[in-house]
C-alpha cells in the first residue's frame, strides 16, 4: 500500500504541534527537509527542530538532506532516536557507497536521491546499497513548485531496473503531489509518495492525505 509522507517544509512553523499531529494521526512518515543554502539556495532546518519533531513524532521520520558533504551529518541525523530514514543527494556525495553502508549499519534505512536532471541510470551502480530511492520529481530547494512531467517515465525506468535484478526496495517521490498526480504516479511504480504544500497549505490536511492516498 502507499504510504503517504507530509513535509515539514510547507507546515505552519508557528504551530509545528499541529503539523505533528496531523501526520501522527493520518499519515505514515515525516518528511524532513534539510537545506543548507550551499547545495540548494535555500536554507530550512536542522538538528533542534528535527529533535523536537522527533520527541513527538508516532510516525517514523524521513530525513532529506540537501546539502553538500552529506558525510559530514548523515550519521548524526540517523543517531536521533525516531529518524527511520535517511537520504542525501547522489549529486553530493563523492563515495556514496561508503556512506549509504555506514547509514545501513546504523538500522536507520538509506537512501538515494537525485535532482531532474541526472539521467536515473546513474542510481543503477548502487542499488544494491541502499533500502529506498527517492526521484525529486521538482529541482531540490523550495516546496510548492510544480510536478515534472517527466518524472512518471523516470520512475518507471528505475522500477523496471529494480524488478530486473530482484530488488524489492520502494521508490519515493518527492515535489509537487497532488490528488491530480498521485494516482499516475503510483501506477508508474511509487510507493512513498511526499506532499507538503497539497497537504498543510490545504483547508483540510486530513481530507488532503486521504485524497492523494
Ligand atoms: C523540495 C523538498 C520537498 C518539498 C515538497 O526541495 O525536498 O520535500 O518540501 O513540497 P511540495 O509538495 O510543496 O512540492
Ligand atoms: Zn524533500
Amino acid at each position: 500500500m502507499v504510504k503517504i509522507a507530509p513535509s515539514i517544509l510547507a507546515a505552519d512553523f508557528l504551530n509545528l504541534q499541529k503539523a505533528v499531529d496531523i501526520v501522527n494521526n493520518n499519515a505514515d512518515i515525516f518528511h524532513i527537509d534539510v537545506m543548507d543554502g550551499s547545495f540548494v539556495p535555500n536554507i530550512s532546518f536542522g538538528f533542534p527542530v528535527v529533535e523536537a519533531i522527533a520527541s513527538v513524532a508516532k510516525k517514523p521520520i524521513d530525513v532529506h538532506l540537501m546539502i553538500v558533504n552529506p558525510e559530514k551529518y548523515a550519521l548524526k541525523f540517523a543517531a536521533v532516536p525516531g529518524v527511520g530514514m535517511v537520504s542525501f543527494h547522489l549529486e553530493a556525495c563523492s563515495n556514496p557507497v561508503q556512506l549509504l553502508d555506514a547509514i545501513r549499519a546504523t538500522g536507520v534505512m538509506a537512501g538515494l536521491t537525485i535532482n531532474p536532471d541526472v539521467p536515473v541510470e546513474n542510481l543503477f551502480p548502487y542499488l544494491d546499497h541502499c533500502d529506498h530511492i527517492m526521484i525529486m520529481s521538482v529541482y531540490a530547494g523550495y516546496g510548492g513548485q510544480k510536478f515534472i512531467e517527466d518524472s512518471y517515465g523516470r520512475i518507471e525506468c528505475l522500477k523496471a531496473e529494480l524488478q530486473r535484478r530482484g530488488l524489492n526496495i520502494p521508490i519515493e517521490i518527492d515535489g509537487g503531489v497532488n490528488k491530480e498526480n498521485a494516482r499516475r504516479i503510483v501506477e508508474a511504480g511509487a510507493d512513498i509518495l511526499v506532499a507538503g504544500s497539497f497537504v498543510f497549505r490545504s483547508e483540510d490536511p486530513k481530507a488532503a492525505i486521504e485524497a492523494i492516498r
